[in-house]
């Protein structure tokens, strides 16, 4: 039987949910079924999985047994019905929201979205007569006030990306269902070891399974989990015949080796964030840190409320602005300047002119990301060489600066 004790704990369900290793030769990992297509025993039973009649794949376009047990694995960690695996983060947020929005239909998103997202929405849904509106969700009666009937996705991120505002996920969520319209939280920086946007209401959640869940660097991949009648919508519009942008039992079989350590990884990235933002916080350079866990940061009541931990990503802004941050990152030598985040490795990165360079500088304005703001990704490296490595960079920041 394959496992899928609901009851077992998280990181129970991150190593075994969804495989059963007697129905295949006692292998303890899971097996790549490296296959395009699958066979049919008769033409009668093609036409039926065709038509439905009968469970099985068909194409791995629908689907395959490898990123199955993925999506279920997902889907139970996420608290959810059904999972689908996508080739990225933004392969699961163009699937879903083509799957959902038609000529004439609204989404409200909230002010900070990762620079793609913002893009796809702006660039992409717009040429096709879908209209976008942003509203702060940080205060959920600015939702109240401007939801209608025509409004179809409430789409958020919390913490946002790339300045960690976080949003109530309850409270948008209920906002948004008397509307019938579908929540969508991306909870890629979160991930369901410490936020289960699902348990508090949201109808899906997406992941870029590039960062936390794979957790290593080495893949891109995108995930998402909601009802199974949304997620098998999603499956036969969105991903088969609209993106086609599929996962491949390669990038699932690492994600799975990820998710196996992500409780664990989950919990010393926060320790180690934790110090950091508190060192950051203390020094002199440093004009201001955004991070869940400070007892300074503006939400702290909701972090504590939504969130297990307060995670790995951590925002600041130096004295001097930009060129400060500019000549702060190049002095640093263990911390890599790379975007993404998620990985053993701790990485840092300027939103302005890299991952949020797709919104103009009067969007960043409205939409409360400044030039000067810095987002570092704590890794997994020993705490106290991460702490000497930014304090050595501070340090020469200052010096330059006096
Ligand atoms: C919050 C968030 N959502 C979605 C994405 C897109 O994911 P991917 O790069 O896997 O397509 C990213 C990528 O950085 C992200 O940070």
């Amino acid at each position: 039987m394959p496992h899928s004790n609901r009851n077992s704990g998280f990181a129970t369900r991150a190593i075994h949910h969804g495989y059963d290793s007697s129905a295949e030769q006692g292998a303890l990992i899971p097996p790549l079924h490296l296959t395009s297509t699958f066979t049919f025993t008769s033409a009668e039973q093609g036409g039926a999985r065709f038509a439905g009649d009968e469970d099985g794949h068909i194409y791995s376009r629908i689907s395959n047994p490898t990123l199955m047990i993925l999506e279920q694995r997902l889907a139970s960690l996420e608290g959810a019905e059904s999972g689908l695996a996508t080739a990225s983060g933004m392969g699961a947020i163009t699937a879903l929201l083509w799957s959902l929005l038609s000529p004439g239909d609204e989404i409200i998103a909230d002010m900070t979205l990762y620079g793609c997202t913002f893009e796809f929405m702006h660039a992409g849904l717009k040429r096709f007569g879908i209209n976008i509106k942003h509203v702060d969700m940080t205060m959920p009666d600015q939702l109240a006030a401007a939801i209608s009937e025509r409004t179809k996705v409430v789409y958020f991120e919390t913490p946002a990306n790339p300045n960690m505002r976080l949003i109530d996920i309850a409270a948008i969520a209920a906002i948004a269902r008397q509307y019938h319209a579908t929540s969508i939280v991306d909870n890629t920086y979160a991930t369901p070891a410490l936020t289960r946007p699902i348990e508090l209401g949201a109808d899906v959640v997406v992941h870029s399974a590039t960062k936390y869940l794979g957790g290593h660097g080495d893949l891109i991949g995108g995930l998402l989990a909601g009802s199974t009648e949304l997620v098998d919508h999603v499956r036969m519009h969105g991903l088969k015949d609209m993106t086609g942008a599929v996962m491949s039992p390669f990038t699932a079989h690492l994600i799975m080796r990820g998710l196996k350590t992500l409780e664990l990884r989950m919990q010393r990235h926060c320790q180690s964030a934790m110090l950091v933002a508190s060192m950051l916080e203390n020094h002199a350079a440093v004009d201001k840190v955004f991070y869940p866990g400070l007892a300074s940061f503006p939400q702290q009541h909701l972090a504590r409320a939504q969130m297990a931990d307060f995670g790995g990503m951590i925002a600041f802004e130096l004295h001097g602005g930009m060129d400060a941050g500019i000549r702060f990152m190049n002095s640093l030598q263990l911390i890599q300047r790379a975007v993404s985040l998620g990985d053993a490795e701790t990485l840092i990165q300027h939103p302005a002119s890299m991952t949020h360079s797709t919104y103009t500088a009067e969007e960043r304005s409205a939409h409360g990301i400044s030039d000067g703001l810095i987002r570092l990704s704590v890794g997994l490296e020993t705490v106290a060489d991460i702490l000497e490595d930014l304090n050595q960079a501070l340090h020469q920041q200052r010096n330059k600066a006096a």
